[in-house]
């Protein structure tokens, strides 16, 4: 698409090129925060301005980025400049904007900001948008947040020198109602409800449709399998004759204890292909960081596994690769030592049991978590404060749960034996949980933990 030129109440956006790279470049460096970071953060002068100008003259057409520079509607002043830019490493549009000095404090940013996201919502079509600012930089964060954006975390950045690294809040866009893909860290989508497949397979005859096949006709493509479900083959089976094209499909398995080591890794993962019968996996998870309480070599043994892991993403035989149920110190054995860090850690996490020690440290460090047991086993549905906010909602108890963990930005794998249920899991985005309901529903008080703990277990 083009960039079009845009008018608000009272700025006129216009697209731009080198001409004008002197006029934004002083702009720019009026800005007395800008000229505190230029060291490492900006263009150190108007020629590297105009460079970067230079590249997106040549890319005006094409669908990754858009410029603008900002007038205001009635003087007709050169205020700053704007954009949304396509960043590859994470599949999402990023806005940005700087406006010279003197237009501070009056509400431009906000303006041009807002108008940015309708563009990258309406015209582009996004469903979903990232935003970064400085962590010391308090009023683009306010300024995003007006627009919609939520914060998710923090994280560093190089600047631009390409050594320094700035400290970073980065937020979100997520439009309610539409059911937006979960991003890892390595780019790749995930999408936000999937199949939780642990024992839907159970007492199944062969006459019956196959759950999986009940899944996918329902609208769901993730499948959320391990060996340790002994249902891979019904899985394989029904995913390699349903017509749909393997790309489409999310397919997730993980290793039992049982198969911790580096060859024993190694040779599970080939099991589990071979079973669901395809010849790569999208993801794949160390299902508990330990065998048992007693094993004392447990340290050693994830590292191997963790290895084999990294050999097999290296290899591109697994689009991503994670762990499940590892609490801040079991990924600390594997963080303070290892080529990829875990994309994914997949916890037992429902509204009276959200683990926020452990979210808090994956979201600091940029892993994203996934739940399972997103109802608690049901053991939560029968809450009478659940009951009431779903009725308030207008919901199911199991809507009202699903969408809440989806707003704290944690994707779900509930499971279902029943066609109902399972479209009942996927429809979760035509309401918003309000601020008040969402913070009663984080602090509710513990129930429906299934008693899975992965320092007391005993798995093998
Ligand atoms: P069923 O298979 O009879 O539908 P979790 O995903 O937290 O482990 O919970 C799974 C349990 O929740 C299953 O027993 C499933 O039973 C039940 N369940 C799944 N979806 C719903 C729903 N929408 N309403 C009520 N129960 C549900």
């Amino acid at each position: 698409m083009i960039t079009p030129t845009i008018y608000t109440e009272r700025l006129v956006m216009k697209p731009f090129g080198t001409e004008l790279a002197e006029e934004i470049y002083s702009g720019w460096a009026s800005d007395p925060r800008v000229t505190e970071y230029m060291p490492y953060n900006t263009h150190t002068d108007s020629d590297v301005t105009r460079e970067w100008l230079r590249t997106v003259e040549a890319g005006v057409n094409s669908d990754n980025s858009y410029d603008w520079a900002i007038y205001i509607k009635e003087t007709g002043e050169l205020i700053g400049s704007c954009g949304i830019y396509y960043n590859k490493a994470v599949s999402l549009f990023e806005p940005g904007y700087n406006l010279k000095y003197t237009a501070w404090r009056q509400g431009y940013g906000t303006e041009t900001m807002a108008r940015i996201v309708k563009f990258a919502l309406e015209d582009l079509k996004q469903t979903c948008l990232r935003a970064l600012c400085d962590k010391e930089n308090a009023v683009s964060r306010h300024i995003l947040e007006k627009c919609g954006f939520v914060y998710d975390h923090d994280g560093c950045e190089l600047g631009y020198d390409g050594i320094t690294k700035r400290e970073m809040n980065y937020l979100y866009l997520r439009i309610p109602g539409v059911n937006s893909d979960f991003v890892l860290t390595n780019g790749i989508k995930i999408p936000a409800v999937g199949f939780g497949s642990y024992k839907s397979t159970d007492g199944i005859d062969s006459n019956s449709k196959s759950p999986i096949q009940e899944a996918l006709d329902a609208g769901y493509r993730y499948i959320d399998t391990a060996s340790f479900y002994h249902n891979e083959e019904a899985i394989g089976e029904t995913l390699s004759k349903c017509g749909i094209p393997r790309e489409e499909l999310f397919i997730a398995s993980k290793l039992w204890p049982s198969e911790m080591g580096y060859e024993e890794a190694l040779e599970a993962f080939e099991r589990s292909l071979s079973k669901l019968r395809t010849d790569y996996l999208d993801l794949y998870l160390v299902h508990w960081p330990r065998r048992n309480s007693e094993d004392s070599n447990w340290k050693q043994t994830l590292r191997e596994t963790w290895r084999a892991l990294e050999k097999l993403y290296a290899e591109g035989r697994v689009r991503a690769i994670g762990v499940s149920n590892f609490a801040p110190h079991h990924l600390k054995v594997i963080t303070e030592n290892c080529q990829v860090i875990p994309m994914i850690n997949q916890l037992e996490l429902h509204v009276g049991y959200m683990q926020d020690y452990t979210l808090k440290y994956c979201f600091e460090h940029n892993i994203l978590t996934q739940a399972w047991s997103p109802l608690g086993r049901t053991r939560v549905l029968g809450e009478t404060h659940i009951m009431k906010l779903a009725a308030k909602y207008n919901v199911t108890e199991a809507q009202l749960l699903l969408r809440f963990l989806n707003q704290r930005g944690i994707p779900v794998i509930p499971k279902s034996t029943k066609r109902e249920r399972l479209l009942e899991n996927l429809d979760l985005f035509r309401f918003t949980i309000d601020d008040f309901d969402m913070s009663y529903l984080s602090t509710m008080p513990e129930v429906g933990w299934s008693g899975e703990h992965p320092d007391w277990e005993n798995k093998v």
